[in-house]
């Protein structure tokens, strides 16, 4: 199994467009200090042929254009990008789609919760119906987007996608609204969660013994974006469970058996993204990677 990280930053990307906290604007003077990073997707293939686009970021023109096996091939007009499969419907998750127009056909996969708030916006119209297909996918029943790759969806603790938070929001609900994916090919397997409100024992049931684990690494501590001065939320409050701390994901995930732990969907205040700061040693001394754009596993 081909697996390509595409984009490795959370919503807003790195540097965001509007931010001059110290890690943005490392970004922005000192790219061997801070790599830039482009938003949440990935890109995955059983065979490096036919590909499955795992969340469709607001950058997704920049990171096809950057990744050749992503490129048109033959005749006038083609992809190899088959289908693409959302995991909630946050922005950084699904503006992408409004570039995917043009009359290509794919087919776009989510639980019906996710779709319904991709259908009920007429924006997204512009993936022609008769072109591109919606095909909800049920919990816990694998399916295949692509041939030679079987997927299964598991609701993972999470909330509503920002946009649609009314004045109370339910926090940590496990419902279709934000799932894992659990991806295998050839014997091999996958876990793609990148936003995760709290690791549970039957999501580490879910995903022990994966040969590669993809997981949110929004925050290192529940209160980043409070310590960085940028806002109020903590962790909890936007759905991402921490990196550090008693429950956060290192310490809860610790002892079950994973191939290789890489953090995604990395959020601009999040020290780790300091190539050389102390936190990112800590976090690699943990035997996790911290994931950059383009980082590519062969599974
Ligand atoms: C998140 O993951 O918390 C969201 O991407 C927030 C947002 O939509 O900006
Ligand atoms: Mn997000
Ligand atoms: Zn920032």
């Amino acid at each position: 199994m081909h697996v390509v990280i595409l984009g490795s930053a959370a919503g807003g990307g790195l540097p965001q467009w509007n931010c001059r906290c110290p890690i943005c604007s490392l970004a922005r003077e000192d790219s061997t200090c801070v790599r830039p990073r482009t938003q949440s997707s990935i890109a995955v293939s059983p065979d490096g042929d036919r590909w499955l686009l795992v969340n469709a970021s607001p950058d997704i023109r920049q990171q096809l254009f950057d990744n050749s096996v992503l490129h048109p091939r033959e005749g006038l007009r083609h992809s190899p990008i088959h289908a693409v499969l959302l995991t909630n419907g946050d922005v950084d998750h699904v503006a992408g789609l409004l570039t995917l127009r043009e009359g290509q056909p794919f087919t776009l996969y989510g639980t019906a919760g996710i779709l319904d708030s991709v259908n009920a916006n007429r924006v997204f119209d512009v993936m022609a119906e008769g072109v591109v297909a919606r095909e909800p996918i049920g919990l816990d029943a694998a399916f295949e987007p692509v041939p030679g790759l079987r997927v299964t969806l598991f609701s993972v603790p999470g909330k509503v996608p920002l946009w649609l938070e009314g004045k109370t929001v339910e926090l940590g609900a496990e419902t279709e609204t934000t799932v894992g994916a659990m991806i295998e090919a050839n014997g091999r397997r996958l876990a793609y969660i990148p936003g995760c409100a709290r690791v549970t024992d039957r999501l580490k049931g879910q995903i022990a013994g994966a040969d590669a684990l993809l997981f949110d690494g929004t925050v290192l501590l529940d209160d980043d974006m409070i310590r960085a001065g940028v806002g109020t939320k903590t962790g909890w409050r936007m759905g991402h469970v921490p990196m550090t701390g008693e429950n956060g994901s290192i310490a809860a995930l610790a002892d079950i058996e994973i191939g290789r732990r890489v953090f995604v969907h990395i959020n601009n205040t999040n020290p780790v993204l300091v190539e050389d700061s102390p936190e990112r040693a800590a976090v690699e001394a943990e035997g996790w990677i911290v994931a950059h754009d383009g980082l590519s596993l062969s599974l």
